[in-house]
């Protein structure tokens, strides 16, 4: 190929990066795409295509580099040319007009100051640095001066552009960007549960989460994290000369660097003032948590004039919100036992209204953290909801102490069960092998609708048939009789039908929902699904070693250990052995692309002859389609069973192909 080619090939590749960031930046900046996804896919593989045939055009700024680097060994150091600086804080309007009374006079000025207010994100605050328009390190605060380097973790959050939109303004040689990286509350509560679902610790609140999420050694997880950015300010810039604060966050999306929608510029101190109750009474609702506003001075002369004072600008100020927080009596300290084993110390309450609701119980989180707090049992506390979560012990009031209050200590023996309490860094685990609320736990688990999904079998249920010591094991669930449970209390003999039926029909199930089920400590309900994709069958699992496992990409050696260990356990394999024989079928997983019904929607109507509604469901699912609830264009099978209902006209209506039973029976072979 001549140099001509080579060079053509180039420009193309690089204009399809472009072009891909663009569109990146319609979706997730703007939420205004311009283009189906379907295109937008289209023009991905392209991309893929063109740098796998060429790998001298690869670079890590090319959007198909979003996927995660190698894991790090540590974190470099990185200098920031200007330092981060923090904000001096005001908690009250008389300190906000002392703040706009102390700029004026520190320029000799009686004039107004023009401001610009925005919310003050509770995330992590970074900086970007764009050289020629290309992101080339990204970094965190640390102390302000030096900070990590983690480039290779900030280019898989979709809201970072990986190269500046040149189209409208071109980009400036050096253009140091700073933002607060945060995570969504809802994305938050979605994480911790998918967490406690793996068996591990959960986040204590969505700053903490972004903050570990930023700060992992291995990209792949991070990239696995819901992480945002808002950009709100510059480091040096050369080659671009702005005259305002405002003219700053005007331009940054143009570039596609993506702002805060509540930025707003005020005329006078007195305009920011009505913008803080505006915002605090928005706080409520908004997605992400706030914790006060930012207000600076607009003009960047202005600006360098006032300069600093003790690493906190002159020309800013944090005004922070009162906190939802409240006083309380701590009552008792209780320790709950998970499923994986894992002691969680709740504080007992004497209830208070907190943000609109009555509160009587606190997360502690783990030992370290109540020794971190001094928390004893009787001490009057200040407790606060971060983001309307679970409520948290945020402060011992040591004032109101008498001396009769009692410290805690996490048992050595398991409070349910009485076996050996190990610590595991800051967790404590029962290893109890017959621990009745790991069982409890456990079975819990293996019911819920995202696991096997046995419908009506809930807390009380559970909790009676393991007392009873009908249930030892999740197996025996498989061989409970209708007359046991009607021997249960209040269980009439409909019920007790019901729930036998709920178990019956949980026998047929993708291979990654009973990977799930099983609770294999650090196996969520993804890795669950990644693991059923890649090794098919279930027997597979007895044999595989760590190494085989650690080919699953975004499988690392923890969960490989865990896998290995579980399997390993002769109790596990006993189990599974158990439900194999009371007749729990597997659906063999063929992997989402590969399978083949890849890509290819289905929708039910009517009564099949052959299958539950449920298990063809889980049919097409496991051969890599999917299914609705609902016939629309997206749709491109609608299967027909006996009475079919108003989904057939519909069917009709816009032309989708329709499949007797017998087609649909073919079709999967
Ligand atoms: S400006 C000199 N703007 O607050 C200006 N900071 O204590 C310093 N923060 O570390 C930053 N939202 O993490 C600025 N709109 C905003 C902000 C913001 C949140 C955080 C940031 C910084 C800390 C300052």
């Amino acid at each position: 190929m001549g140099d001509m080619a080579t060079d053509a090939l180039k420009r193309k590749v690089e204009r399809l990066r472009e072009e891909i960031e663009y569109h990146n930046y319609r979706y997730y900046v703007l939420d205004q795409p311009e283009i189906s996804d379907a295109q937008y896919d289209r023009m991905m593989r392209e991309l893929e295509k063109l740098e796998e045939e060429n790998p001298d055009l690869r670079s890590p700024n090319s959007p198909t580099q979003r996927v995660g680097a190698p894991p790090l060994e540590a974190f470099e150091i990185v200098r920031h040319t200007l330092p981060m600086l923090s904000l001096s804080n005001a908690f009250d309007e008389n300190e906000a007009r002392d703040f706009d009374k102390r700029v004026k006079r520190f320029l000799g000025s009686t004039d107004k100051i023009v401001y610009v207010a925005e919310p003050k994100l509770d995330g992590l605050a970074v900086e970007l640095v764009y050289e020629r328009g290309f992101l080339t390190i990204g970094s965190t605060r640390g102390d302000g001066v030096n900070g990590e380097n983690i480039t290779q973790n900030l280019r898989t959050i979709k809201t970072i552009p990986l190269q500046l939109i040149r189209k409208e303004i071109p980009a400036p040689d050096r253009l140091e960007v700073r933002g607060e990286v945060i995570i969504r509350i809802d994305k938050f509560k979605e994480l911790n549960r998918k967490r406690e679902e793996a068996g591990e610790p959960p986040f204590a609140n969505p700053r903490n989460a972004a903050a570990g999420s930023v700060r992992q050694l291995d990209s792949k997880i991070t990239r696995q994290r819901p992480l945002e950015i808002y950009c709100y300010g510059v480091g040096e810039v050369i080659g671009k000369n702005f005259k305002t604060h405002w003219e700053i966050l005007q331009t940054f999306p143009k570039w596609g660097l993506r702002t805060n929608p509540h930025i707003r510029r005020c005329q006078s101190i007195d305009e920011v003032l009505d913008y803080y109750h505006e915002m605090n009474e928005r706080r409520e609702n908004l997605p992400y948590e706030i914790d006060g506003i930012v207000i600076k001075v607009d003009r960047l002369d202005l600006q360098t004039r006032l300069g600093e004072i003790s690493r906190s600008p002159r020309w800013a100020l944090a005004f922070k919100f009162a906190p939802k927080q409240e006083t309380t009596k701590i009552l008792d300290i209780v320790v709950q036992v998970g499923r994986t084993g894992a002691l969680t110390p709740v504080a007992v309450m004497e209830p208070v209204r907190l943000g609109g609701v009555e509160v009587s119980r606190a997360t502690l989180h783990n030992q370290d953290e109540i020794d971190r707090l001094d928390v004893k049992v009787g001490d009057t506390v200040l407790i606060q909801r971060a983001g309307d979560v679970i409520p948290e012990v945020v402060q011992v009031i040591t004032s109101k102490r008498k001396g009769t209050e009692k410290a805690f200590r996490m048992p050595s023996k398991c409070p349910v069960c009485g076996a050996e309490v190990v610590k595991e860094e800051v967790i404590y685990r029962c290893i109890g092998l017959d621990c009745p609320a790991q069982l409890k736990g456990r079975i819990k688990h293996f019911a819920s609708k995202r696991a096997m999904d046995i419908d009506g079998l809930g807390v009380k249920l559970i909790d009676q048939l393991v007392d009873k010591g009908l249930v030892k094991d999740v197996a025996d669930l498989y061989y409970i009789k209708k007359d046991e449970l009607i021997a249960l209390e209040r269980m009439a003999d409909k019920s007790a039908q019901n729930i036998i039926d709920a178990i019956e029909k949980s026998k047929t199930k993708p291979l990654g929902k009973f990977l799930f089920a099983l609770g294999i400590l650090h196996v969520g309900e993804t890795t669950a699904e990644d693991l059923a994709n890649h090794f098919p069958r279930l027997d597979d699992f007895f044999h595989l070693s760590e190494e085989d496992l650690m080919e699953v990409e975004g499988i690392g050696p923890e969960v490989s250990a865990s896998v290995v260990q579980f399997f390993k356990d002769k109790k596990n394999r006993e189990s599974i052995e158990r439900l194999k024989k009371a007749g729990v079928k597997l659906i063999e997983s063929k992997g989402k692309e590969k399978g083949k019904l890849a890509g290819k929607t289905f929708v039910f109507t009517g009564t099949l002859k052959s299958y539950g509604r449920d298990e063809a469901r889980n049919l097409v699912e496991s051969l890599g389609g999917t299914t609705a609830s609902s016939v629309s264009k997206k749709v491109d099978f609608v299967v027909v069973g006996e009475d079919p209902g108003s989904k057939l006209d519909k069917a009709r209506d816009l032309g989708i192909k329709t499949l007797t039973e017998e087609q649909f029976k073919k079709m999967i072979g």
